[in-house]
């Protein structure tokens, strides 16, 4: 077992291909965005209290309504069959022994009822719409009949984000064969002989839903060149109809937006920029945070993603008013640097380094993390307020060929 996620991260890098690998970690354009990720976590400074009893902690939470061990979740994240074989799974099963829920993306490369086959915990579906509205409403109806609990509708992806690294490596759906990618998976032996002997995972979720066969090329295009650019605000309505467990708009960049969510009765929206791949320039969802929960209605929830790589990082995400926490690429790393096991440990570590910063902040409980235990480092996580309107997608024609 690595030492912290950073170790995972190293080691996830030294294993896989370089179009693998930038197609994990990789944010759009410059990765301003990626970076302001992180420095919105590290910009805030903690104020511990001391001489409190904290020989008992409980990071026990609930999240969407279900018991949670501490407050994450394991993200949705697409193609996780580039890093190792039977990758939704051992997530899920990961997740499940750490006391999580897992939300397995639309961009998955195991069927759904695979993941519930594999594991008894709390599952929620991530869901990317399609122009063919018969495909988002078979894939609700499937993961319905499978026990998943919530609804991820993720509203930052009407195109894909401008990637500059996958023109770097080469990396296309369907693989383009270039002599810069055989040599690419060529000098990673270890990636070849266990992941990529078996050929390119395909989008199998998608594709039952869309009736496609096998083929990696129609299933990019159905999840990229088809995705819905004209879903609004109305579509809640729409969505309500097939879903009727919690849903949680995730993608949420202003306080605007957040409101707009709830008016139009989310059950919770999940602040996030998709990790920083899609608009680069966007601020990061932390910014936003404790303006979005000043006016959350009472029962709805606030999840927080983006830059999550400490124990630490979740206890400021609460402090500000988060419910929770989705990890995205820390749990990536380790399921590429150790498979199940890995992802397994990156969740251990990370739990362990949340209950020692909740024991040094003086907190026994989710409930005592406020924002007293932080302080304005020269003010510098003083939130930015969110946009005062509301905007409306513009759709543009842009090909998007490689999805989220
Ligand atoms: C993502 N993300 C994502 N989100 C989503 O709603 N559906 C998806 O299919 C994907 N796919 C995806 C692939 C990869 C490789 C990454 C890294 C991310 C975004 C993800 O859910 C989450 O918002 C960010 O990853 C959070 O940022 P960090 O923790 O990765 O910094």
């Amino acid at each position: 077992m690595f030492a912290n996620v950073a170790d995972y991260r190293a080691a996830a890098r030294r294993y896989l291909p370089d179009f693998a690998w930038s197609y994990l970690e990789g944010g759009a354009e410059d990765s301003i965005t990626m970076r302001r990720n992180r420095a919105a976590y590290e910009s805030i400074a903690f104020a511990p209290r001391v001489l409190i009893d904290v020989s008992t902690v409980s990071t026990a939470t609930t999240l969407a309504g279900c018991q949670a061990s501490w407050p994450a979740v394991v993200g949705p994240t697409g193609l996780n069959g580039l890093y190792c074989r039977g990758a939704e799974e051992a997530l899920a099963r990961a997740a499940h022994a750490a006391g999580l829920p897992f939300a397995l993306s639309t961009a998955s490369t195991s069927l759904l009822e695979d993941v519930r086959a594999a594991s008894d915990g709390d599952l929620w579906l991530q869901l990317y719409v399609q122009q063919d509205r018969r495909i988002a409403e078979d894939i609700m109806a499937r993961a319905q009949a499978a026990r998943f609990s919530t609804l991820l509708l993720t509203v930052d992806t009407p195109v894909t984000g401008q990637r500059d690294h996958y023109a770097r490596t080469g990396f296309t759906l369907p693989l383009r064969w270039t002599r810069r990618l055989l040599w690419d998976i060529a000098t990673h032996p270890r990636w070849l002989a266990k992941v990529g002997v078996h050929g390119v995972p395909q989008l199998v979720n998608l594709a039952r839903s869309a009736r496609l066969g096998p083929g990696i090329e129609a299933q990019a295009a159905a999840l990229g060149r088809q995705m819905d650019t004209t879903l609004d605000w109305r579509d809640i309505v729409w969505l309500r109809k097939h879903w009727p467990g919690k849903i949680f708009i995730k993608g949420i960049q202003t306080v605007a937006d957040a409101a707009l969510a709830f008016r139009h009765e989310a059950d919770g929206v999940v602040l996030s920029n998709h990790g920083g791949r899609q608009l680069d320039g966007a601020q990061s969802p932390l910014d936003i945070l404790a303006h979005t929960a000043a006016i959350t209605p009472r029962g709805a929830e606030i999840l927080v993603d983006g830059g999550i790589r400490r124990g630490s990082d979740i206890a400021k995400a609460v402090a500000l008013g988060a419910k929770g926490v989705l990890l995205g690429r820390a749990p990536l790393y380790g399921l590429a640097a150790g498979a199940e096991n890995g992802a397994h440990d990156v969740l251990a570590l990370l739990h362990k380094e949340f209950d020692i910063c909740m024991r040094l902040l003086g907190c026994t409980s989710i409930a005592e993390l406020g924002a007293d235990r932080l302080c304005a480092h020269g003010g510098a996580f003083e939130p930015l307020p969110g946009a005062t309107h509301a905007t409306q997608a513009v759709p543009l024609n842009i090909t998007a060929t490689i999805p989220a």
